[in-house]
């Protein structure tokens, strides 16, 4: 999804832009390009459809040795972005940034506005020429029309004739010591530098450079100089920001020795789970401590229901969740798509308790459920993985997932937490209730089982490889659970969808006979889930229904379960609790959707048309 980078300072802007470009290039995008104050006193744009690396192969020596010489002595000023394609084409034109009409002001744009065909419209019949098709060029144009003694006040003219989403950033050539930057539903984070500042939509292009960063709120503004920013609300009224510390570094980016940040990120999942239950398991009480929610002891009783709300894969880890807090807490429990949660006018109850749950914090989709439940009264904590992101700030409390970053589009580590994040609610909610001590024992017990057994699972890689070159070759595939595994075989298809391509469909195995088996033949391959719990004779029935339509099965099962020749390859987990037992069942499938692109020959870290935080509706 599109991206934005901005610097004030004393190094060349070009290359810090271009460096900082390239840290955002995992969040997807199809054109990129940058925008520094140049010598001549004009503004220089480079921008071109296709990779960063690309276009930082074709950077005019000059872009990089820019100075304006309307700007105090050695300062650099300029803006970056990578664009994601909604309105326009992905070509050079469409690329931002853009430019105003007499190339006085470029601007970078995240977002959709809304009214931005009206907009050009307007501005057309009073002779402006656009140079794109994008709705984001209006805002070029509207900065440099609008009256105002400053920069600060033409953008907030400007924005008071747009309708929509932004994330924005502003370079001036009559205000050449600064950018302005703007966030409505778009996020837009200052990275607090010394004797210099940054500006990114994406923490990852800030901490390269520092671990100080601001996050701007919707509805609010800032001027950004080389010493320092000013935060101000659209009515132009100081919000006196202070930056916050992240603890994610540089090196966190980087594939340190791993072929794809997917594998990374699979094989750091012990590391990622033992952070999560740090200071988490509460061995006295045998709960869980989650210091962050906000609810007292009397608070968590009054909750009668669990809403879960989350898009993709985190609405999968929610439903592993729900499952999870169903039967351990006894509290009903359902997750739900954030994305269709408010269209269809939902009820908000004063004793449920909404969970959203976001890798990202910035998810369009899941933001907007949070923000439905809260216009309507209801009380909602979040499952969030980015520390201070929108979501997490939006929310009324909260269990943080401490993954660490995750680069790779296909979401891995950060679901693995979702589920210990969701597993730690269930036990705390459940303790507070009817969970006996012993029972919450048992499940604390489980939990810290978990990153070693992650670990066993993760090193067993040779079963898997071998599964998906077979299964790989099948244009399309099921994958079945049922219960506590519905859940995983759901993720286990989106996983190999989202990088493999190739067509995978999740289905309860009990609703097999219902329909589908109809289309079970030696062509199309099973992936079942079969746990060893009370249903696996269930799910044996199921195998055998298949194997009777010589339908070729790869089982992920537990090492006592003994399947003979009902499924062509096995792959076994060790067994944990049964309510955990899903969370380990996942990691094969995500083993066995990255070897599978691999031999597909995909572009694993990188799947087309997708993106790693998905900030548009
Ligand atoms: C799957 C995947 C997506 C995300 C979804 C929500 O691998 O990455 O389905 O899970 O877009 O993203 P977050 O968790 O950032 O809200």
């Amino acid at each position: 999804m599109c991206g934005i980078v901005g610097y004030v300072g004393n190094r060349p802007a070009a290359p810090v832009l271009l460096d900082g470009l390239g840290a955002l290039e995992y969040r997807g995008y199809d054109s990129a390009g940058v925008a520094v104050h140049g010598c001549q006193g004009r503004i220089v744009v480079h921008k071109a459809a296709g990779r960063v690396r690309d276009l930082q192969a074709g950077v005019p020596v000059a872009l990089e040795e820019q100075q304006d010489p309307l700007a105090p002595d050695g300062l650099h000023v300029g803006i970056g972005h990578t664009r994601w394609a909604t309105h326009g084409a992905p070509t050079d034109e469409n690329a931002h940034p853009h430019v105003s009409a007499d190339g006085r002001v470029a601007i970078v744009h995240n977002g959709v506005l809304d009214n931005a065909e009206a907009l050009r419209a307007a501005l057309e019949a009073e002779g402006v020429s656009f140079s794109s098709d994008t709705d984001s060029e209006v805002l070029a144009h509207l900065v440099a029309r609008a009256s105002g003694d400053s920069l600060e006040d033409r953008v907030l003219a400007a924005l008071a004739q747009v309708t929509g989403t932004y994330g924005l950033a502003v370079l001036d050539l009559d205000a050449p010591d600064r950018l302005v930057v703007a966030r409505n539903g778009s996020p837009i984070i200052i990275g607090v530098g010394e004797d210099e500042m940054h500006v990114a939509s994406d923490v990852s292009a800030l901490v390269r450079h520092t671990r100080r960063v601001v996050h701007l709120d919707d509805g609010e503004l800032a001027t950004v100089t080389a010493d320092g920013f000013h935060t101000f609300t659209s009515l132009a009224a100081t919000t006196g920001k202070r930056p916050i510390e992240v603890d994610w570094a540089y090196d966190d980016y980087e594939l340190d020795g791993h072929d794809h940040f997917m594998i990374k990120e699979i094989r750091e999942q012990p590391e990622a789970v033992r952070r999560c239950l740090s200071g988490r398991v509460d061995r006295r009480f045998a709960t869980a401590h989650l210091g962050g929610m906000e609810l007292d002891a009397r608070d968590c009783r009054a909750v009668r229901r669990v809403k879960i709300l989350g898009c993709g894969s985190a609405y999968y880890a929610g439903q592993f969740g729900a499952q999870f807090i169903e039967e351990v807490a006894r509290i009903p429990a359902d997750a739900e798509p954030a994305s269709e949660f408010r269209y269809r006018n939902p009820v908000i109850e004063p004793d449920t308790l909404y969970v959203a749950v976001s890798q990202s914090g910035e998810t369009y989709d899941t933001l907007a459920a949070v923000q439905e439940v809260k216009r309507k009264g209801g009380r909602v904590i979040g499952l969030v993985n980015v520390v201070g992101s929108t979501i997490a700030r939006e929310c009324q409390g909260g269990i943080y997932l401490h993954a660490g970053p995750e680069v790779a589009v296909a979401s891995t580590k950060a679901l693995t937490n979702m589920s210990v994040g969701f597993a730690l609610l269930g036990v705390h909610l459940g303790r507070i209730r009817d969970l006996s001590a012993a029972q919450g024992e048992r499940l604390l017990d489980g939990l810290e089982r978990l990153p070693d057994q992650i670990e066993a699972v993760v090193a067993n890689e040779e079963p898997v490889l071998a599964a998906a070159r077979w299964l790989s070759k099948a244009p399309s595939m099921f994958f079945l659970g049922r219960v506590r595994g519905y859940a995983v075989a759901r993720e286990g298809a989106q996983k190999l969808k989202e990088i493999s391509y190739v067509h995978a469909e999740a289905y309860q195995t009990s609703e097999l006979k219902h329909g589908p088996l109809a289309l079970i033949s030696p062509e199309l391959p099973s992936i079942a889930v079969v746990p060893h719990d009370e249903l696996l004779d269930r799910n044996v029935t199921a195998l055998h229904e298949i194997a009777a339509r010589s339908g070729p099965v790869l089982a992920i099962t537990h090492e006592d379960v003994e399947l003979g020749d009902l499924a062509r390859s096995v792959v076994t987990v060790p067994r944990n609790e049964p309510e955990l037992d899903p969370i380990l069942l996942t990691v094969p499938l995500q083993l066995l959707a990255y070897h599978a692109a691999l031999s597909l020959g995909h572009d694993i870290d990188k799947p087309r048309n997708l993106a790693k935080s998905v900030t548009v509706e």
